[in-house]
């Protein structure tokens, strides 16, 4: 059975809280993301490695916990996507990255992760990004998965073939507008 979540919480008969759930993984857990970790969060993301191919560290605190605050709605603002947030926490240890999914109409879902460069290297990130799709797969019957990465960013491009993702066409590249200095993933889940 389809659960539209967004239906649901716009009619408000369920609580943003209980679009997302935490999910379990081998060596980490994927805890939804919440005004409260921005602290944490703020020193994971200060990390000048995210950034060697694009993107900015947030610029303070407050702002990292006011936007934080907002995606606790787990909405786009214009009410036509569910956004899904996770903080990656170590088992029983710190947090150390996060994993992220919008989720579109039809199964459709474009998906994005950061991991603080101390942890790279150990299979974590491809561990939570698993955890997600799976989580993705089973609550949100999602079925059609999308990255986009720098085509200089192989770590990145490394995780997504080792999760099964493929490129995509020229055409669909130009279809979505896909930068040029960009490669489009997607892989099609059963
Ligand atoms: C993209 C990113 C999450 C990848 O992190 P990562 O540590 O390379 O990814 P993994 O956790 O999957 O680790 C994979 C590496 O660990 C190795 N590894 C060790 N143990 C492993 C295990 N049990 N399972 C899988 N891989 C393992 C793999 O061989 C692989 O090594 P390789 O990079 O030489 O191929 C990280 O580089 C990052 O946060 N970058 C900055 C933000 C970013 O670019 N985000 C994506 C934007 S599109």
């Amino acid at each position: 059975m389809t659960i539209d979540f967004i239906a649901l919480l716009s009619a408000g008969r369920i609580a943003p809280r209980d679009c997302i759930q935490p999910v379990a993984a081998a060596r980490l857990a994927l805890e939804p993301q919440r005004a409260e970790h921005a602290q944490a969060m703020f020193e994971v993301l200060g990390d000048p490695a995210l950034y060697e191919y694009e993107n900015t560290p947030p610029v303070s605190l407050d702002a990292l916990r006011e936007r934080y605050g907002q995606l606790e709605s787990r909405v786009s603002p214009n009410g036509a996507e569910l956004w899904l947030n996770w903080v990656l926490r170590l088992t029983d240890g710190p947090l150390i990255g996060y994993v992220q999914a919008t989720l579109r109409p039809q199964g459709r879902a474009a998906i994005a992760y950061e991991l603080g460069s101390a942890w790279w290297g150990r299979g974590l990130a491809t561990e939570a990004v698993q955890a997600m799709v799976d989580e993705l797969a089973k609550h949100y019957q999602v079925r059609h998965l999308f990255a986009v990465h720098k085509h200089r960013n192989q770590r990145s491009h490394r995780l997504l073939l080792r999760l099964g993702f493929t490129p995509c066409s020229a055409e669909e590249h130009a279809q979505r507008g896909v930068d040029g200095d960009e490669l489009l993933m997607q892989k099609q889940l059963p």
